[in-house]
């Protein structure tokens, strides 16, 4: 019984909506069988990242998994780079040359775009993954690999098939087990998730300190289509950061950069969803930890002014200090948020925590750090006062809370 928290964590698929929980138990069930997957979806949902999960998850994760875009390979030759060729079989082939099927011997083959296959291929490819059989271009011997196949497709492949475009019997020996990765509009409360991991990715790697995006700011991007999926919005954060310096993103910086982009203004449109009713307290997670992280960001430029002597005066605008100019070690790329020994997430939590161990973690440390003032405890956390005794209770924290001033 495959674990789906770890599946997650390892596969990194990021997301909460059931839609993705549903592809982690897709690839769950389909991963340890030896039997081909069809991933279908529209282009940047992550429908490689499944493919590769899928692999990883599999007996054959110790050899390797042979991607191919079968959409890029010039028609004259894709039969030469899936099934190899001798030498001499055409004006070129000076040496005898192994295909993709047998490169990926023992592992798994990922035929990307499957859909631009060239109908004579298509025969060959049916057969390849019925038997394991297979020719070289221009040899008349019969070769045989063990492969197990993973294909994608971003088309319709019922209606190329219709129009005489794909072969009907390819299809339905694909289809058997098919993987739907939905678009990004139908599970917009991915998006701050998402938008999380990838900033956080993006400033480790380039040394930037990251002070988060405003719960505002998540809330305008979920009402954007998204029409190149995951792709556009991992783009887009990385975008927005460099434009803004790693400034704190506001609704209002995502508005004028999605305005760039779209020809209507987002919130005008009314074709566009209607923001998903997440649950209030949900959206308050999400605010707790949005505003721990820039709290703790903040905390840490202070720290580095004080210690250098710098007291900054009332109303300052901190300004972005990279790790190494604050003489700190640039962190490894990853998921780390701080390096002090309270990590808030660490790589290896990721799919090992809960909710309720960030929520407490959150409401502790931010107590901590207002001296147990519950006022601006629970304003800087987002919430209400009384949403903080609560906690405090059910969480049996307890302290010496100051009344209010
Ligand atoms: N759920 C996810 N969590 C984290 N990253 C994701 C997720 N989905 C997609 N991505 C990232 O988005 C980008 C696009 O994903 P991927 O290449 O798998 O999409 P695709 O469906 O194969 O697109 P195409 O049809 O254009 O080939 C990659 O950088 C991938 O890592
Ligand atoms: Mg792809």
């Amino acid at each position: 019984m495959i674990d789906l928290d770890r599946l997650q964590k390892q596969s990194r698929i990021i997301g909460t909506s059931d839609s993705v929980q549903h592809v982690l138990e897709m690839i769950a069930q389909v991963a340890p069988v030896d039997i081909s997957v069809l991933v279908t979806g529209e282009s940047g949902v992550g429908k490689e990242l499944v493919a590769k999960a899928i692999h990883k998850t599999s007996k054959r994760s110790n050899d390797s998994m042979v991607v191919v875009n079968c959409g890029a390979i010039p028609e004259g030759i894709i039969e030469s780079e899936l099934f190899g060729h001798k030498k001499g079989s055409f004006t070129g082939a000076s040496e005898d040359r192994k295909g993709y099927f047998e490169e990926a011997h023992k592992g798994t083959i990922f035929l990307d775009e499957i859909g631009e296959t060239p109908l004579e291929t298509q025969v060959k490819l049916l057969r390849v993954l019925e038997s394991g059989e297979f020719m070289r271009v221009g040899e008349v011997k019969m070769r045989y690999t063990d492969v197990r196949v993973i294909a994608a497709t971003n088309k319709n492949l019922g209606e190329l098939v219709k129009k005489g475009d794909f072969r009907q019997d390819l299809y339905y020996r694909l289809k058997t087990v098919t993987v739907d990765v939905p678009a990004l509009r139908k599970r917009v409360e991915d998006i701050g998730p998402l938008v999380e991991r990838f900033a956080l990715e993006f400033t480790r790697s380039n040394g930037i300190l990251y002070r988060g995006f405003m719960p505002e700011a998540i809330r305008v991007l979920k009402q954007y289509e998204w029409p190149g999926n995951v792709r556009e919005l991992k783009h887009f954060v990385e975008k927005i950061i460099v434009l803004q310096k790693g400034e704190r993103i506001t609704a209002e910086i995502v508005q004028n950069e999605l305005l760039d982009v779209l020809p209507l203004d987002p919130i005008q449109n009314t074709a566009l969803p209607v923001i998903v009713n997440q649950s209030s307290d949900k959206a308050e997670i999400d605010l707790i930890l949005r505003q721990l992280f820039m709290l703790k960001q903040d905390t840490e430029i202070i720290q580095k002014m004080l210690m250098s002597g710098q007291v900054p005066p009332t109303g300052t605008q901190f300004p972005i200090i990279t790790p190494s100019e604050m003489g700190m070690p640039l962190p490894e790329k990853s998921m780390e948020i701080m390096e002090d020994g309270h990590k808030l997430i660490r790589d290896d939590a990721i799919g090992d925590m809960s909710i309720k161990d960030l929520e407490e973690e959150a409401i502790t440390r931010s107590l901590k750090f207002f001296n147990n003032n519950r006022r601006k405890t629970a304003r800087s956390l987002g919430m209400s006062e009384r949403t903080l005794y609560r906690k405090i209770e059910e969480f049996g924290l307890d302290p010496k809370i100051k009344r209010r001033n």
